[in-house]
């Protein structure tokens, strides 16, 4: 069968890979994909958020299967824009249609959503500019830090995390009034802010039926000991240390399985990734966020420790037969390492050579920010690229990553060396 994938990033290019080696497979394409998803499929010149150039390249390269990598083109209903055209209709589509991506594109939802299913979260109330001042009367009630959220997709800058009561309230009125995150923050979620240490569980869906693929650990910030900004994602681990059965049982039982049903029950259809961020407080896991594909770079852990065949899968979830489908899981532990341009996540530079990746051995190297340009891999994004190894434990998987990143180069590459730092 035909299959198009959706997006550009390292964790488009660890589906298509995974896709690939599927007996299944007759042609894979990825629009507009890296230079990484141009040795194992054909790259179409496509945006994700183009619906009527997909239809057309749908159409065009008789596509049975579309696949949807990021968020934004799920949020703006790209699996509505199948189901209300009659070429298309019966084309699946796997990821969720946009009533049901609202988990990802409103945390208000979100919240509201584990409130009406008992799903365990931090507590909350949410605000816009009209009662701001409660917003303030709010915060006083609450003990530092104090977490704000843009209601909105925020390129993943929407949260602020801070300790002094006048800050907040001053980041409060800049979300609110003066639109911060532009439409993103003219509601603002405030919770109770949860102390622990966070993973991420990932479920496929058919809607009925769940499946629960391996926890990761990523690693957010820019800096060493998880200082600095912000990223998309530094670094991830697979499976989690210390999320054993006992955990891995109240997960499912609290949230996964809730979750499943509550979409059900408020007439959601999902057909897709569910992406659960938790964390644990003391020995609870609690819901921080929802997203509504996999995560990036933890999907370059996820799915190659994943041994049954990934088209077999989804096809079962597009078929409402997930029940029927035995996941097999190496038992091995994964870790990927990122490399990313100097300077980001704040500005940085493109069409930097990248040199090196020839010459790794024993781990599979994933490409996010590449392209191929007069024949040559050239840097195209702040994440770069990502190294992916398996080993008995984190650690010595981690290894093997640091050993070939060593023989990676482009101009102002950096990566944390620190990894794991946090895990025994
Ligand atoms: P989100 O975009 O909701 O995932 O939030 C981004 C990051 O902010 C999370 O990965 C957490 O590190 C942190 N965070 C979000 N909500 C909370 C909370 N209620 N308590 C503590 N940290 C949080
Ligand atoms: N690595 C976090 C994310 O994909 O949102």
């Amino acid at each position: 069968m035909n299959i198009l994938v959706l997006g550009s990033g390292g964790r488009e290019h660890a589906i298509s890979l995974k896709i690939s080696q599927s007996p299944k497979i007759s042609k894979l394409f990825v629009a507009p994909g890296n230079a990484g998803t141009a040795q194992i499929a054909t790259n179409v010149e496509v945006g994700v958020n183009d619906f009527e150039a997909i239809k057309k390249l749908v159409l065009k390269e008789k596509i049975d299967l579309v696949v949807v990598g990021p968020e934004d083109p799920l949020v703006n209903g790209v699996h509505d824009f199948f189901l209300n055209d009659d070429e298309l209709k019966s084309i699946p589509v796997i990821g969720p249609e946009k009533a049901a991506a609202e988990l990802e594109g409103s945390k208000e939802f979100a919240k509201e959503f584990m409130m009406r299913h008992n799903i365990p979260t931090a507590a909350y109330q949410s605000f816009t500019s009209e009662t701001l001042e409660e917003g303030y009367a709010f915060l006083e009630t609450l003990n530092p830090p104090y977490v704000l959220k843009a209601d909105g997709l925020a390129a993943g800058k929407g949260v602020l995390i801070l300790q002094d009561i006048q800050e907040a309230k001053d980041e409060l009125k800049s979300m609110l009034v003066d639109s911060k995150f532009g439409n993103a923050s003219a509601t603002v979620v405030i919770e109770e802010f949860l102390d622990g240490i966070e993973l991420s569980c990932f479920v496929l869906t058919d809607g009925t039926n769940y499946k629960i693929l391996p926890t990761a650990k990523d690693y957010k910030r820019i800096g060493e000991g998880d200082t600095g900004l912000n990223t998309g994602g530094m670094g991830a681990i697979s499976p989690v240390p210390f999320a054993d059965t006992v955990f891995m049982d109240k997960i499912e039982r609290q949230i996964v399985k809730p979750t499943v049903d509550g979409l059900k029950k408020d007439s959601l259809p999902y057909v897709g990734f569910i992406f659960i961020g938790l964390i644990k407080v003391g020995e609870e896991p609690k819901v921080i966020e929802y997203n509504v594909r996999m995560g990036d770079p933890e999907t370059e852990v996820v799915i190659p420790r994943l041994k049954s065949d990934l088209v077999e899968i989804l096809l079962a979830m597009a078929n409402g037969t997930l029940d029927q489908v035995d996941l097999q899981i190496d038992e091995r532990a994964a870790t990927t390492v990122m490399a990313v341009s100097g300077g980001y996540p704040e500005a940085y530079e493109k069409g930097k050579k990248i040199t090196g990746t020839e010459n790794i051995e024993d781990s599979i190297v994933f490409h996010a920010g590449t392209k191929l340009s007069d024949g040559k891999v050239v840097t195209n994004g702040g994440r770069v690229i990502a190294i992916t190894s398996f080993g008995k434990d984190f650690k010595e998987a981690l290894k093997t990553s640091y050993q070939n990143m060593e023989k990676l180069h482009f101009d102002g590459m950096y990566y944390r060396k620190d990894l794991g730092f946090d895990l025994d």
